[in-house]
């Protein structure tokens, strides 16, 4: 199996190179204030042109705005074809405390509070963090395309969504990418990764290191990661970009030493029988 194809349009305008880098972990423990170590984290940030990332993931809720902050500060101006990609619906009162708040008015006014920190005229992709079950679906969505409509957004997404969701938000904007737990040992959303890959929206798999069990010393995936003398991370990150053409993975780190490692998965080829061997012995059950 050849390496696969490195970027991606998102919307179906906006390039980007396909393996990206997830913010949250650039604030403190928690996803919550600053970070342990501020200066590796700016570094982290800065070390992304240079090796060729230009999509970030990042959302108003990690730290809160600690996140965007540190991007604007290390990134600002930011090259033209640097993506920082937020989201909106998650409200923090602690760390680890993360609760849905989906009325279109906070929704709104979040975004409009990501535009002034990031320090950008748009927000090239803004993602719905998450549904909120106490408000309406289609008032959400409707707020979504307020965003779009007024040109505070050029692209939105969702986040932990059904096949179900896609649909009903797509009568009201264009839906540009999902984000959903996914990764070598977490198959639950293979439905929706196979509705994106056929409508050519962008799937971002979050928690992409993650293999749970197949980490264990003597697995199939470590024997993998041997003969390519690469770690398993970087094994589980190649599976991802060899699985769909749409999968953009967002690894995360706070430390220079495991980005460069990450985006050097970019061009691990896994051959065929490597491929399907991984998918076999991790496919679990599909959701409906
Ligand atoms: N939509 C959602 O609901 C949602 C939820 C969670 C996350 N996300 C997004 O997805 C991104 C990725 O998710 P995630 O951070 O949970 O999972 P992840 O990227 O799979 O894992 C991150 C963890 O792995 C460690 N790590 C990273 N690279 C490593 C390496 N090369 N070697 C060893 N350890 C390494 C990091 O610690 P170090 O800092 O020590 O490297 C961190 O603890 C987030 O940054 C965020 O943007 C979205």
């Amino acid at each position: 199996m050849n390496a696969p194809q490195s970027t991606f349009k998102i919307g179906g305008d906006t390039e980007i190179q396909r393996l990206g880098f997830g913010a949250m972990r650039i604030t403190g423990p928690g996803i919550w204030g600053a970070p342990t170590d501020r200066a590796e984290a700016i570094r982290v940030l800065r070390r992304l042109p240079e090796l060729g990332v230009n999509f970030i993931d990042t959302a108003d809720s990690y730290g809160p705005n600690v996140s965007e902050e540190l991007i604007r500060e290390a990134l600002h101006p930011y090259d033209a074809n640097m993506l920082v990609a937020t989201k909106a619906g998650l409200a923090r009162s602690g760390p680890d405390q993360w609760t849905p708040q989906g009325r279109p008015e906070y929704l709104i006014r979040q975004a409009h509070g990501s535009l002034h920190r990031l320090g950008v005229e748009q927000i090239g992709l803004w993602q719905l963090h998450r549904i909120d079950p106490a408000v309406s679906r289609d008032e959400q969505f409707d707020a979504v395309r307020h965003l779009v409509d007024s040109g505070v957004i050029r692209h939105a997404g969702l986040s932990e969504v059904s096949v179900a969701d896609i649909k009903a938000a797509s009568k009201y904007f264009k839906v540009a990418t999902v984000q959903n737990r996914f990764n070598l040992g977490d198959r639950g959303s293979e439905d929706v990764l196979d509705y994106c890959t056929a409508h050519g929206i962008g799937f971002i798999p979050w928690f992409p290191l993650a293999a749970g069990a197949l980490t264990r010393a003597g697995s199939l995936l470590n024997t993998i990661a041997l003969a390519h003398q690469a770690s398993v991370g970087q094994i589980a990150l190649a599976w991802l970009l060899q699985r769909s053409p749409v999968i953009l993975p967002i690894p995360g780190t706070s430390r220079l030493k495991h980005l460069q490692e990450n985006v050097a998965a970019g061009v691990i080829a896994l051959s065929d029988h490597e491929f399907t061997q991984l998918d076999r012995a991790t496919a679990q059950r599909r959701q409906g």
